[in-house]
């Protein structure tokens, strides 16, 4: 089969590999359809994730067709069209109990703190992704479900991690009906979490990047207002006078360890690797909420990381939450929202290519050219 392959830091190929295999009795094949680039792939082309291995395959984001299945699958039959979340857990243990599929105790033993996901490093348990015509899926019973025939593929594919892990960065901000909520990032991930935010009742919400086009599709998708950072002395000040000196109620973080805005940060972090990543972003949340407020972290980090304001965290009183999403506890939700047509998530792609082209579609998602907002691979 044809799969994208890591060979260093800016390098991605298509390689011949071969088909993976049932490894498990609860495994499924798929033949994946469509997958996408999420801007945490971009962490792992950059260098910045511990133990990427040359030669692993990435994409965490698919869905596909159910190709083959291991003896004691029960959900799945081949030819099922499934979407399947970016998280790998097992369903019965401590954490999966109590929701927290990210979490799950069995599928990750190397790491006391990530779970498993797919193609995200050996730091996430070492399982090859779906940026590929196939991957194994362990667990298959658990993660996976049927795409409903009503469902537009492009918007199955954006529940299987961008368009939940929005929704969940606005979740855990405890919107309260009337809030203002900002939202720092205008990726996809900051684009859903703005939508998000509307539905659970907030009263303003304001979205904060430096790329223009990006910001232009915050107004238009999610509605909401918009400053560009580059544009302002001190975007912390900026935000203070926009919400009556107070400060936002909610403040959801959709940038991560990889933030612009600081260029010493940013030097001594992305290009030279003295830091685990730069604070930038997570700075002007903790700085930019009111005292008491939220700060909702959805923008992946390091295990390790100086210069966190959190001496200001605390004697604010702040509210900090935060993990990697567990996407299908969004989906009973989301699938509510997309059919009743209150939101139509395929309307922030903004390329499709095919998967022998994927290196310049991380190429043009990383430098951010033509636009880039959303990149879909498709396989077939
Ligand atoms: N928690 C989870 O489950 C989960 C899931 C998916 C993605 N993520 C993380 O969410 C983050 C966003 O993902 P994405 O796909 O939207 O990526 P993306 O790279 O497309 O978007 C990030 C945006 O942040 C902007 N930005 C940079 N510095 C900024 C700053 N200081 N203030 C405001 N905006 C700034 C960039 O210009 C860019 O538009 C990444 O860190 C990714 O790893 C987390
Ligand atoms: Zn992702
Ligand atoms: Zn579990």
């Amino acid at each position: 089969m044809r799969a994208m392959v890591y060979r260093g830091p800016y390098r991605i190929r298509v390689e011949e590999k071969d088909i993976p295999k049932i490894e498990h009795p609860n495994d499924a094949i798929v033949r994946v359809t469509r997958a996408a680039i999420c801007g945490s792939d971009l962490h792992l082309y950059h260098g910045m994730m511990p133990d990427t291995r040359v030669g692993t395959t990435f994409g965490h984001e698919f869905i596909g067709v159910v190709h083959e299945v291991g003896s004691s699958v029960e959900n799945l039959t081949p030819g099922d069209r499934v979407m399947v979340p970016f998280n790998i857990y097992c369903g019965t243990c401590y954490f999966c109990s109590k929701g927290l599929y990210s979490n799950c105790h069995n599928v990750n033993p190397n790491a006391t703190a990530v779970g498993g996901m797919y193609g995200y490093s050996h730091t996430s348990g070492g399982y090859d992704g779906g940026q590929a015509e196939y991957v194994r899926v362990p667990l298959a019973d658990v993660g996976p479900s049927i795409i409903p025939d009503w469902l537009h593929e492009e918007d199955a594919l954006l529940m299987t991690d961008a368009l939940s892990t929005g929704y969940f960065g606005a979740q855990l901000g405890d919107i309260v009906e009337g809030d203002t909520v900002v939202v720092l990032g205008a990726g996809p991930v900051g684009l859903f979490a703005a939508r998000s935010a509307w539905l659970m009742g907030a009263g303003r919400v304001i979205v904060i990047d430096h790329l223009d086009y990006r910001l232009k599709m915050a107004r238009e998708f999610a509605f909401a207002e918009t400053t560009n950072f580059n544009q302002v002395n001190d975007i912390v000040v900026e935000l203070k006078k926009q919400t009556d000196g107070l400060g936002a109620d909610v403040v959801i973080d959709a940038v991560g360890a990889e933030a612009d805005g600081n260029l010493l940060q940013h030097i001594t972090t992305t290009k030279f690797k003295l830091q685990g990543g730069s604070p930038v972003a997570l700075n002007w949340a903790i700085d930019a909420v009111r005292k008491g407020g939220t700060v909702s972290v959805m923008g992946a980090y390091g295990p390790l990381f100086s210069a966190v304001k959190f001496g200001d965290a605390m004697n604010k009183g702040l509210t900090i939450r935060t993990n990697q999403a567990p996407v299908k506890r969004q989906w009973p939700r989301l699938l509510e929202h997309i059919q009743a047509g209150r939101l139509s998530p395929r309307d922030i792609i903004t390329h499709r290519i095919p998967l022998d082209d994927i290196a310049e579609g991380y190429h043009m998602f990383s430098a951010k050219l033509d636009d880039c907002i959303k990149t879909v691979i498709t396989t077939e």
